[in-house]
């Protein structure tokens, strides 16, 4: 099967009458009647290819868009996955559906007022979190509900962060926290992780010496990690939430990623750990978006065990939920645990995969050990920037700069893994995030996210390592 894309023709055939590019594509009507007849048999089908282009997603049409491209292989950037998602998500949107009005709902207020003891959504959320990770702490009085951890994390940033103030972070780390920081005028304090037998890990000296900077109130911890692929260990979150307790430095752990764990990994829950005062100096942000893959569904929640934290977070938060998001959450608490298991287990297959791939077959891009978590594998490119020369390239691009950095108003200047992710683009049409967003430490990187079918993931690193063996390597 040619993997490669053509979005010309998938949207044409949407288009020419007027109807809805899904209602039409031949491709999802067929993956939709094998997925029935799989999820019959109690498995779940993660390697038919799901086509996406055309329904305005970022990570293909974005990509396409960005790009400029004409054919596309494989849209790797955003976090988000290509499988269609549990069918048991589906059974209750289609149920909730059937009821044509779709006002507010009360979740918010029934939190706010404590009040939503009852709710399946808020029961769903702590049975699913005591069952499937061992936090007991959470209740119908601390929880909050939000519509994507960002909200929540940027209420928390405005009750604990004054302006100016500095955000710890262990770097490279997820881009989007930037953003987050940028929105509230907040400084980052990057604490630059070392690289160690083939894996990242914190540096406890530099930690320590960051957090007691006064103007450090509040840190950014990514657990599982994003875009390293650390599983922090109870040790190390240990160690870090005692320090930050002696700093009064104000603990954010950012939790979307736990469910993607390699095989003989664990994830250790922030919330868990056993000093209570280390715990209560901490807020934690979860969601169901990364693990059944409903990023645009818009549901997200937190919860602390601080109850002085949950009033001054909740005063800042406006959830502003959406239904259809809060219904999928439950639907998937309740009924997807075996798919969310079997796509685990995909995933992980997914990180072997790659990892032995690109060791034995891209010599100009290099990797560490197999991620220990997340669906994202961190690429080391500095052997292809040298080769296509993107230093040089950047240099020439910023010397016409064409367009606006968003954030602070001024010229966009590219980067040399930017130029990395264009020529990728261009040689082996496949689309990739550049390492550079992701902070200090992500200059000579790249990160692809591996969240598809395997028949697509192979086509994608097939054409990266063609285009590379141009470059004579
Ligand atoms: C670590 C991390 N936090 C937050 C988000 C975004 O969360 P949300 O869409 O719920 O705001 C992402 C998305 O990639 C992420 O990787």
């Amino acid at each position: 099967m040619n993997m490669a894309h053509n979005r010309r023709t998938f949207i044409a055939g949407g288009a020419a009458t007027g109807a809805s590019v899904l209602a039409l594509s031949p491709l999802l009507a067929t993956i939709g009647a094998s997925s029935a007849a799989t999820a019959a048999t109690g498995g779940f089908d993660f390697d038919t290819p799901y086509n996406r282009i055309g329904t305005g997603c970022v990570k293909w049409d974005g990509a396409i868009a960005a790009e400029h491209m004409s054919h596309i292989v494989a849209g790797m950037g955003i976090a988000d996955m290509d499988f269609k998602c549990a069918p048991a998500i589906m059974a209750a949107l289609r149920k909730r559906m059937e009821h044509e009005n779709w006002g507010y709902n009360s979740i918010d207020i029934d939190l706010i007022l404590g009040t939503g003891a009852n709710n399946p959504f808020v029961k769903g959320i702590i049975d699913w979190n005591a069952k499937r990770y061992g936090i007991n702490v959470i209740t119908p009085k601390n929880l909050g509900v939000t519509t994507g951890v960002h909200s929540g994390i940027m209420a928390t940033l405005r009750a604990y962060a004054p302006e100016g103030s500095k955000v710890l972070m262990t770097t490279p780390i997820y881009n989007g926290f930037y953003f987050d920081l940028y929105s509230g005028r907040l400084q980052a304090n990057e604490s630059l992780m070392k690289f160690v037998n083939g894996r990242y890990e914190i540096d406890f000296d530099d930690v320590d010496k960051r957090m007691s900077d006064p103007a450090t109130k509040t840190m950014i911890l990514c657990n599982p990690h994003n875009p390293t692929g650390r599983c922090w260990t109870k040790a190390e979150l240990t160690r870090l939430g005692e320090m930050a307790l002696k700093h009064k430095v104000v603990v954010l752990s950012d939790e979307i990623h736990c469910d993607f764990v390699s095989k003989g990994q664990k994830y250790v829950p922030f919330s868990t750990l056993d000093d209570k005062a280390v715990v209560a100096n901490s807020i934690t942000f979860k969601s169901g978006s990364k693990s059944f893959s409903l990023a645009g569904m818009k549901c997200a929640w937190f919860f602390t065990t601080n109850p002085e934290m949950y009033k001054k977070v909740a005063f800042y938060n406006h959830a502003d939920l959406s239904t259809l998001g809060q219904i999928a959450e439950e639907a998937a608490y309740a009924g997807g645990e075996s798919w969310l298991n079997q796509c685990v287990n995909y995933i992980d297959g997914n990180q072997q995969f790659a990892n032995d791939y690109i060791k034995s077959k891209i010599p100009l891009i290099k990797v560490g050990n197999k991620p220990e978590s997340t669906y994202l594998a961190w690429l080391d490119v500095s052997p292809l920037m040298a080769k296509i020369g993107a230093q040089k390239m950047a240099d020439e691009a910023n010397k016409h700069p064409t367009g606006t950095n968003f954030m602070t108003g001024k010229p966009a200047m590219t980067t040399p893994s930017e130029m990395v992710s264009h020529w990728v683009a261009k040689n082996a049409s496949v689309q990739i995030s550049a390492g550079s967003s992701f902070g200090k430490g992500g200059e000579n990187y790249m990160r692809m996210n591996l969240a598809t079918n395997r028949k697509t993931l192979t086509a994608a690193l097939d054409s990266i390592a063609a285009a590379c063996k141009t470059l004579g390597a």
